[in-house]
């Protein structure tokens, strides 16, 4: 018998049941439904709804339940469509007809936003985690390479020497902005949508400070079918999320490339490769590669519910259960990406030879040649016309700027002397930089304290 049956004159299609049941993902919900049923039911009691006693038996039932489900020996039923029918039904089972007083004042449309509410709450929490623990993974790192200098690259051409360190924090400055947006994020997932019914309310006199008092909940719903059909906290989370793994895609993107041969730039520890079943050889950077590739999959929940809500009217929509499944996922894909992220930045080998050898080779100094002019009085645009020659010229002959001898360079200009030669060294080239946010050692160094500073303080 259907918890709703009573105006049914026939049993629901097979077909139906499965087609709106949403118990098989649904039940992943069971700690979240439990914990804000006890909270309900003790202010229930509280509040003279229901008699004390019978608060206190549907409490231990609820309990009892929590455990059975833990232990894993409950059957879920799709005839009971979903989580919060599905706990109810056991609790009437397990403590009879005074269960069925649990869902007083309560509608299933306000229990489950108050579920994502719990769990979304708490999975905000691990991510700032996990991003804090890669944080912290890419600032030891940095750390490590204040002194390795590797080309930086604008349109994957190489452009100008860059210190280690210097890449690398940029990441710990993209991965702490998602942390602001989680952390910002969480005002609004951090609210009871409880005590809104199905739509308009409950004729019972509830007290929701209370159950948000209890929950941990600092802000209330003002109009209740704001609170049934609001799905934006979910929205924001997958849009967040969506940007996590952007960023993790473009630091796995530059994992992928480094370790190839062809930049043998960094080496990835055995642990977090794998081999082909063909090519003896190969060693696979995988982990990275499935980093980047699931991205999609997290981008497109997001886009997914978003195409969900266009154009919902309100206030509950069946459409909304919807929402769980790309929840679910990206939860699991973020935080797999998050846990595996950190520990493979942290054992990957640097080779700081071939990166220092690909910044001296290429003309990532010759920007500093036409600054060198400039402050020899040579207005910058002419200066970067005749360094352009100068580079024409060494490309020809397959030489660097360091290889041009003085006297072919005072024939292209002779305001060059002697000094150039220590100005266009690369870690000269990366100490030049001391503007607020440069790659000059000292900038860097300063930089790092501070990212150490902020992350030991949190
Ligand atoms: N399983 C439903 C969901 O996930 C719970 C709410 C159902 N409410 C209703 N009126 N059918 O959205």
């Amino acid at each position: 018998m259907k918890l709703w049956g009573g105006r049914f004159t026939k049993p629901t299609n097979r077909l139906v049941e499965e087609y709106t049941a949403s118990i098989d993902f649904d039940q992943k919900l069971f700690e979240e439904d439990i914990r804000g049923s006890l909270a309900h039911v003790k202010m229930l009691g509280d509040c003279g709804i229901i008699e004390p006693d019978e608060a206190k038996v549907i409490t231990e039932g609820l309990k009892k339940i929590r455990k059975r489900i833990q232990s894993g020996e409950v059957e879920f039923s799709v005839t009971h469509e979903d989580i919060h029918m599905n706990i109810e039904k056991l609790l009437i089972e397990e403590v009879g007809p005074v269960g069925g007083k649990l869902h007083t004042g309560r509608s299933r449309n306000d229990q489950v936003a108050l579920d994502m509410h719990l769990y979304v709450r708490a999975r905000t929490l691990d991510l700032v985690q996990g991003l804090l623990g890669l944080r912290e993974s890419l600032t030891s790192k940095a750390e490590q390479h204040v002194d390795t200098i590797l080309p930086g690259y604008t349109h994957l051409q190489r452009a100008q020497p860059v210190r280690l360190a210097h890449h690398l924090l940029a990441y710990v400055d993209m991965f702490g902005r998602d942390i602001e947006r989680l952390v910002d994020s969480y005002k609004r997932v951090n609210m009871l949508p409880l005590g809104a019914g199905a739509l308009a309310g409950t004729t019972f006199p509830i007290q929701r400070e209370q159950v948000a008092e209890e929950l941990g909940f600092k802000r209330l719903y003002d109009n209740s079918m704001d609170a049934v059909s609001d799905r934006d906290y979910l929205v924001e989370f997958l849009s967040i999320s969506s940007l996590i793994m952007v960023h993790l895609s473009r630091l796995s993107e530059e994992l992928i490339l480094w370790s190839s041969e062809e930049f043998g730039y960094i080496e990835l520890d055995d642990a977090f490769c794998t081999g082909s079943s063909m090519m003896p050889q190969k060693k696979n950077p995988d982990v990275p590669e499935l980093i980047r590739g699931k991205t999609g999959r997290v981008m497109g929940s997001w886009i997914a519910l978003l195409t969900t809500l266009k154009a919902l009217p309100l206030a509950y929509n069946k459409d909304m259960q919807e929402d769980k499944e790309g929840i679910f996922d990206t939860v699991e894909t973020l935080t797999g990406a998050l846990a595996l992220m950190a520990p493979m930045v942290e054992g990957m080998k640097v080779n700081e030879k071939k990166m220092r050898e690909n910044a001296e080779e290429g003309f990532s100094n010759a920007t500093d040649l036409a600054d060198y002019l400039v402050n020899k009085g040579l207005p910058f645009r002419q200066a970067h016309e005749v360094v352009g020659r100068i580079v024409l010229d060494c490309v020809q002959k397959g030489i660097t700027l360091l290889d041009v001898d003085l006297g072919a360079y005072q024939t292209v200009c002779p305001l060059i002397e002697e000094d150039v030669y220590e100005k266009l060294q690369v870690s000269n080239v990366t100490d030049a930089r001391k503007s607020g946010s440069g790659t000059a050692r000292e900038r860097v160094l300063e930089v790092l304290r501070k990212k150490r500073k902020e992350i030991d303080e949190t």
